[in-house]
């Protein structure tokens, strides 16, 4: 998180992209280039005009390693309607900058720094830094469960500001909270209906975009029951994927373990019929459909379990069918009312 923006000219091996073939999209070389953003999925290059920067048209795709146009379509977002489509009509500031750096100034359009620096988690620090005590900072873990959540959801997740226009300005992220605060007060999340297909969500209301790990994860008992993102991830860095605090093959039986009260209620995790060397927890409750560039996909953040029988009603891929492909959703749902510990009332 704190190396997603970087200028090209001070760190010229953050360029990602393919810029020795020469590639018709590709109209401009990385010295034209104020910042690269994004290093893991995908990157897109900023330009500036004035006091103000804008992507350009075209994005590399890390994982396929190729180029791909980058455009903001109709319906693919609720702000493209109140912005012309010409890319250099649309400035990052009010777009993406919030989300991408630490304190932006909407009346000055100045950052204390590019990327997600500790103010934007803690809060305010100078008073911490010139005389550190318990009670200047905010630690988010200190927090009750919503505000301290809300630290995280306020970049992933997609949503609404409450005030729109602002000053005229349409912006795409929550202006004026802080770490502390209420995000509701400031953000509201993507509304779905249950049967609809929209541009964040699947019909059954799993998250369909990127970035919407927040939306799914206030509908997990888990939020409800005081897991918190920090729970799983540490912001300040690990050696795992992800940032989890453990490996992922070990993470979720740190507390679904036979001793647990979390359940599921079983001696052992045989609930899966699977061995862990076929399966594990994710791939049946995070599976990989939130989609991040073209047909490469981010983890579902609900934990639910999606039936064979969803994607029959909603065309939500369900993880069974995803992995065994000569499988029908009908076979697969057979199978699972074969299962003595899965109740047929929750997959029918
Ligand atoms: C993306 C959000 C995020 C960023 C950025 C971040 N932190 Fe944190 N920090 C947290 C969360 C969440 C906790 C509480 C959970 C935990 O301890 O893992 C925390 C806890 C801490 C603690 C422990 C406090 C205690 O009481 O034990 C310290 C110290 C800290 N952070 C310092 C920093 C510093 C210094 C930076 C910048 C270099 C930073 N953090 C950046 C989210 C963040
Ligand atoms: C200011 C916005 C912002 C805040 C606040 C924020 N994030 Fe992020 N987060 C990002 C961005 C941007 C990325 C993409 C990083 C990249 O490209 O490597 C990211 C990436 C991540 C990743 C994936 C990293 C990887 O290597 O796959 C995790 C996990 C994550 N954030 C967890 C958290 C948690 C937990 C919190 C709250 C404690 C938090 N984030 C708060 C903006 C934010
Ligand atoms: C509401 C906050 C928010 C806004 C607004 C936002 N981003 Fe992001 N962005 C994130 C978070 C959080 C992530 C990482 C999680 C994810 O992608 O699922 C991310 C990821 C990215 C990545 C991928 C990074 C990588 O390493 O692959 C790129 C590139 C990016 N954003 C560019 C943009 C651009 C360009 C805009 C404006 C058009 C924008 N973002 C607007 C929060 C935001
Ligand atoms: C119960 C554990 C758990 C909780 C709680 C949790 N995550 Fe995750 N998260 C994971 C796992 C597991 C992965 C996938 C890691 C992998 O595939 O290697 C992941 C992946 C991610 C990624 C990277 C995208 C991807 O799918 O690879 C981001 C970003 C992220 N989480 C952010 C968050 C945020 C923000 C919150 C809180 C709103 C949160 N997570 C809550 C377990 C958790
Ligand atoms: C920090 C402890 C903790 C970790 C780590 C954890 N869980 Fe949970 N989980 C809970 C608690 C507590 C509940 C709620 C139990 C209850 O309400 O009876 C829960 C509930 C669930 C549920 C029930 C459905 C729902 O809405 O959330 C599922 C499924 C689940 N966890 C899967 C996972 C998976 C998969 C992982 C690993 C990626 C994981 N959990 C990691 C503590 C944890
Ligand atoms: C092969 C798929 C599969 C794997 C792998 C799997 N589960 Fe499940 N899990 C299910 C199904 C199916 C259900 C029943 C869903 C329901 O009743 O709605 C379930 C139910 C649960 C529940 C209770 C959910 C609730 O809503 O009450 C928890 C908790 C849970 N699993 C945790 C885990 C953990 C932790 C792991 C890894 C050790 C794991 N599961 C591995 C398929 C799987
Ligand atoms: C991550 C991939 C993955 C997921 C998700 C998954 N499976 Fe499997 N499954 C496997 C693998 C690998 C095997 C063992 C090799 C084989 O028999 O194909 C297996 C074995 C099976 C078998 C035994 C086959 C036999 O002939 O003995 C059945 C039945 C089955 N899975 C059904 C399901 C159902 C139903 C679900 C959803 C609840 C599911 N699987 C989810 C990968 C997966």
């Amino acid at each position: 998180m704190a190396n997603v923006v970087v200028d090209p000219k001070k760190h010229p091996e953050a360029v990602l992209g393919d810029f020795k073939n020469p590639d018709p999209l590709v109209t401009f070389k990385p010295k034209d280039v104020a910042f690269v953003y994004g290093s893991k999925w995908k990157q897109r290059y900023f330009v500036k005009r004035g006091d103000d920067y804008y992507v350009l048209g075209v994005q590399w795709d890390v994982i396929a390693k190729m180029w791909r146009k980058y455009t903001v379509d109709p319906g693919t977002d609720w702000w493209v309607v109140h912005y012309p489509a010409d890319p250099m009509q649309r400035p990052t500031g009010p777009l993406c900058d919030g989300c991408h750096s630490t304190n932006y100034d909407v009346a000055t359009k100045h950052v204390t720094e590019w990327n997600v620096g500790c103010e934007k988690c803690h809060g305010p620090g100078a008073a911490h830094v010139a005389h550190p005590t318990l009670t200047n900072i905010v630690n988010p873990a200190r927090l009750d469960q919503t505000r301290g959540n809300d630290v995280c959801i306020q970049c992933h997740s997609q949503g609404q500001p409450l005030e729109k226009p602002l000053n005229g300005v349409y912006y795409d992220w929550p202006v004026g909270y802080k770490a502390g605060d209420r995000l509701s007060d400031y953000w509201r999340l993507e509304e779905h209906k249950l049967g609809e297909e929209t541009f964040t969500h699947w019909p059954e209301g799993s998250a369909h975009k990127n970035r919407m790990q927040g939306n799914d994860f206030v509908q997990s008992q888990m939020y409800k029951r005081g897991v918190a993102c920090w729970s799983c991830h540490d912001a300040h860095g690990t050696d795992n994927d992800a940032l989890l605090v453990k490996p992922v093959a070990s993470l979720c039986t740190t507390c679904h373990n036979p001793l647990s009260p979390a359940g599921p209620n079983e001696p052992t995790l045989e609930h899966s019929h699977h061995s862990v060397g076929n399966a594990q927890c994710v791939d049946c409750h995070m599976p990989k459909i939130a989609r991040e560039i073209a047909n490469f996909n981010v983890r579902s953040h609900t934990f639910r379990f999606i039936p064979p029988a969803a994607t029959e009603l909603y065309k939500v891929p369900n993880p069974c069918t995803t992995c065994h492909r000569d499988m029908s959703p009908a076979n697969a749902t057979a199978t699972i009312l074969k299962w003595p510990d899965v109740s047929p009332w929750r997959v029918q």
